[in-house]
């Protein structure tokens, strides 16, 4: 089976301003990418690309084997982007109707029920845009791009709006997701969040990718810290597999030891030593 997003050498030049410059990305079946970079690297470009909304200079994009843009791909997603607004004088309901029959998704008013319940709007049925808060609004523009279950997700900075307790709800949401088997690709600035949800984590800046990996992959071992009756041994270029040695000539050498700890880099550090 094709991946279920798969870009090879992807540029777009807008005049003189090179967004991507030679990208290769790709999402598996069911697989969660967190998108990293800074303002400006390109991640809503690609992500626009994916959708057909604005065309390559070079490269190639498929969705589900199929060219961004062309009808079966676009069926095959659902895409949430960053700077959206919905009309204000809707409700949640009329919201998603709409975007059912866009869609062309039979799901009925089972399907609406579920997505709010879904995305932690389950009483906001008759509510208007208009009286919805940023965060509200944002949720449901995630239902929104889950109508009609697509098998890739296209999030583009789905939590900025959000308080703690909604990127808790999406968080949870996009473990749903996961379980479910649907792919998605998240445009983030929340290091942290994308470190606790994602498979696969790609960095670009400047328009190309500068780290790529499992977030335990790219979170690198920076040594062993240990603590005896002494005080603090630093082994710094220790690693895990370093730690039964350590403490068996610690031990050996008359030392007492109260903790042991790995220290590893965070994602966040890794980021930034990659973007400039
Ligand atoms: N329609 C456009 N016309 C001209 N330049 C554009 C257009 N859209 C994006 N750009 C430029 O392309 C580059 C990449 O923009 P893009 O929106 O993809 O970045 P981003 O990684 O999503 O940034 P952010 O984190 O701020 O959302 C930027 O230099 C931006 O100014
Ligand atoms: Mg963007």
């Amino acid at each position: 089976m094709p991946p279920v997003l798969l870009a090879k050498g992807l540029e777009k030049r807008y005049g003189r301003t090179e967004a991507l410059s030679g990208v290769d990305l790709e999402v598996g079946e069911g697989q969660l990418v967190g998108l990293l970079g800074p303002n400006g690297a390109g991640k809503s470009t690609l992500v626009k690309i994916a959708c057909g909304l604005v065309r390559a200079s070079a490269g190639s994009v498929e969705v589900c084997g199929a060219p961004a843009g062309s009808p079966p791909a676009r069926r095959s997603l659902g895409y949430l982007a960053e700077l959206f607004r919905f009309p204000s004088w809707m409700s949640a309901d009329e919201l998603l109707t709409l975007h059912q029959r866009l869609a062309g998704s039979t799901g009925g008013a089972a399907e609406r029920t579920e997505l709010l319940e879904l995305v932690g709007l389950p009483h906001a049925r008759a509510t208007r845009v208009a009286a919805m808060s940023k965060g509200m609004q944002q949720r449901l523009g995630i239902a929104q791009a889950l109508v009609g279950s697509p098998r890739l997700l296209l999030l583009d900075e789905p939590t900025s709006a959000l308080d703690p307790a909604g990127r808790r709800v999406v968080r949870g949401l996009l473990e749903e997701l996961r379980r479910r088997g649907t792919s998605v690709l998240l445009n983030s600035h929340l290091l942290s969040e994308v470190e606790l949800v994602c498979d696969h984590v790609v960095i670009v800046d400047h328009g190309r990718v500068v780290a790529a990996g499992t977030p335990d992959q790219l979170r690198r071992q920076g040594g062993v810290e240990v603590e005896t009756a002494t005080g603090t041994r630093v082994f710094e270029d220790a690693r895990r597999e370093d730690v039964p040695r350590i403490v068996r000539e610690l031990v050996a050498a008359g030392e007492e030891i109260y903790e042991v700890r790995v220290v590893a880099s965070s994602l966040e550090d890794v980021y930034l030593e990659v973007v400039d």
